[in-house]
């Protein structure tokens, strides 16, 4: 089963509840919410009063997708300002302190995640592999959307899948970054079971249509496989 997560980079910010909201009746699982802090990645996003404006409008699940630097320093804010998911890069800090990151934000009675960018290996998650889901695996250098996707991330993808479930973890591999009708039948061919679209879902005016176009390009996919 493919998990749909609209990315709130391409909503209307004016009317950012109305807009998750719109989703979520066309069919979304869970609503992806990219932070930027200008200095982890090459933009500037949105950060914690607007996550508590947002979780005031809307019951969706909020997958909080950290692009930040020592998220450490700001897990408890976003807990509390209404995150389900926290995913941390791994690149972000060091391990100590991501693993301290994780087991706080996992006291605070929320998923933990670990993302990773395009340029380090699959090994980089092994030692987070146990202790959360899902892992990330970023299809474009983040900062903005509307990127091309970035095939070469597949073998990653395989690899990560593989080590998923050799180990029989019930994590969840999640792919974030030029996710659309045509790659979304790539990432779950490669083991993907969580796609994050934001162009080719907040973008479109049927929101409904598109995401019922990339579930079934993607489900077909895995039934081929
Ligand atoms: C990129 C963000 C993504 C982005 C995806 O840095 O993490 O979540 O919004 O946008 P699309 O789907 O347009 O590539
Ligand atoms: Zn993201």
């Amino acid at each position: 089963m493919i998990k749909i997560a609209p990315s709130i980079l391409s909503a209307d910010f004016t009317c950012l509840g109305a807009e998750v909201e719109d989703v979520l009746r066309s069919g979304a699982d869970l609503v992806h919410f990219d932070v930027m802090d200008g200095v982890f990645v090459p933009n500037i996003s949105v950060g914690v009063p607007v996550l508590r404006s947002l979780r005031k409008a809307t019951d969706a699940f909020l997958d909080v997708h950290l692009m930040i630097v020592r998220p450490l320093h700001l897990v408890d804010a976003f807990c509390k300002a209404g995150a389900d998911l926290v995913n941390f890069h791994v690149e972000a800090d060091s391990e100590v302190n991501i693993l301290a990151a994780i087991r706080r934000a996992k006291e605070l009675g929320k998923k933990t995640g670990v993302t990773l960018k395009p340029k380090p290996p699959a090994e980089v998650v092994l030692p987070f592999l146990d202790q959360v889901a899902p892992v990330l695996v970023m299809t474009v250098e983040p900062g903005f959307r509307g990127q091309r996707f970035m095939e070469d991330q597949m073998p990653k993808l395989r690899q990560i899948r593989a080590w998923i479930d050799a180990r029989g973890l019930a994590c969840e591999l999640e792919v974030d970054g030029g996710v659309d009708v045509s790659t979304a039948s790539i990432c779950a061919a490669n083991g993907a079971s969580v796609l994050v679209a934001g162009s080719a879902v907040f973008g479109r005016e049927d929101r409904a249509a598109a995401i019922l176009s990339i579930r079934a390009a993607a489900e077909s996919a895995l039934k081929e496989n």
